[in-house]
């Protein structure tokens, strides 16, 4: 036991003094809560000379604040904040050729957008409405509320035989079953809460009645049995219209002139006989 105390305390000290020996950031503030404009700042506080700077957001280094430069103090300037410039803000300083890091949070009202404005789906089958929130932080907690007529708010509840709600911090999935066409149809709306507020959006549902799910298929049935008949008239008409296109033709007459002409023939051999 007295071993693993002593274990315990060492690795404190050696830990106390690497982060020493790389110094450390002092951020100022350290969260920026629904401003819509702010400064963020890192001050070096460590004992060795500064090489370079630069700030990341969410990870990401922002190219424009990439700086050789023996600077202690670096500023980030966030001139008009709203729900994209949300996220975790670092300063990075390499000293020592080593990295000190500071981090600032910027926090935002949720941004909520559903992921499609207009939905459908046919009868008897399950409708699914999708919203979507981006920024810092993301919501906490998401509802569903279908819109009566005056845009009356009916909360929906999950886990009902009509309702099932699947969420994530960025993503929730509204699934209505066996859809149907006078309860189902409307507005929906999803909403996101985080610490600093609500954010909202509406979807339309559509349901395609079952016989609506068939016309496409009615239509080529209609089609198919309208050329057939298109058809079938066009080659009965066409057997009379042969008969008169052979009595216009030219050789037709000389045909019938000759055979005139053989029983004329006849006729006057046998008148002489
Ligand atoms: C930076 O930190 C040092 C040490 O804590 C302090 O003396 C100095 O005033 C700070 N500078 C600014 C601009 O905050
Ligand atoms: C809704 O209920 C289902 C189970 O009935 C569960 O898996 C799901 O996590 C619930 N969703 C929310 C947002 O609570
Ligand atoms: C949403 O969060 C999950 C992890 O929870 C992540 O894998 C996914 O990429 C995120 N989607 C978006 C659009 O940010
Ligand atoms: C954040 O600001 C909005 C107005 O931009 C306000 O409605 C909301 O209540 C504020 N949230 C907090 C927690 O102060």
């Amino acid at each position: 036991m007295a071993v693993l105390w002593s274990c315990g305390a060492l690795l404190l000290v050696c830990l106390f003094t690497a982060s020493a020996d790389a110094g450390a950031v002092v951020t100022q503030p350290s969260v920026v809560n629904n401003q819509s404009s702010a400064i963020l700042t890192c001050n070096y506080t460590g004992q060795h000379a500064v090489q370079s700077h630069h700030w990341t957001k969410n990870g990401k280094v922002i190219e424009t604040t990439k700086e050789e430069s023996s600077k202690r103090i670096t500023e980030y300037k966030l001139d008009k904040i709203d729900s994209h410039s949300g996220g975790i803000y670092t300063c990075v300083f390499t000293a020592n050729g080593e990295e000190v890091k500071g981090d600032i949070e910027v926090k935002t009202m949720p941004h909520v957008g559903a992921y499609k404005h207009s939905e459908h789906a046919n009868e008897g089958e399950q409708g699914s409405l999708v919203c979507v929130s981006h920024g810092y932080p993301l919501p906490t907690d998401w509802k569903w509320f279908l819109l009566g007529p005056d845009s009356l708010e009916q909360a929906i509840e999950n886990g009902t035989e009509k309702y099932e709600i699947k969420s994530t911090p960025n993503r929730t999935t509204l699934y209505v079953k066996d859809l149907e066409i006078e309860k189902d149809v409307g507005d929906y709306m999803c909403l996101g809460l985080n610490e600093l507020g609500v954010a909202r959006d509406k979807i339309h549902l559509r349901v395609r009645s079952r016989l609506a799910a068939l016309w496409p298929f009615l239509g080529i049935v209609v089609e198919v049995i309208i050329l057939i008949a298109i058809i079938f008239i066009y080659e009965k008409r066409r057997k009379p219209d042969e008969v008169n296109d052979d009595d216009d033709s030219g050789a037709a007459p000389l045909k019938n002139d000759s055979a005139t002409n053989h029983k004329d023939k006849n006729v006057r051999q046998r008148n002489s006989n």
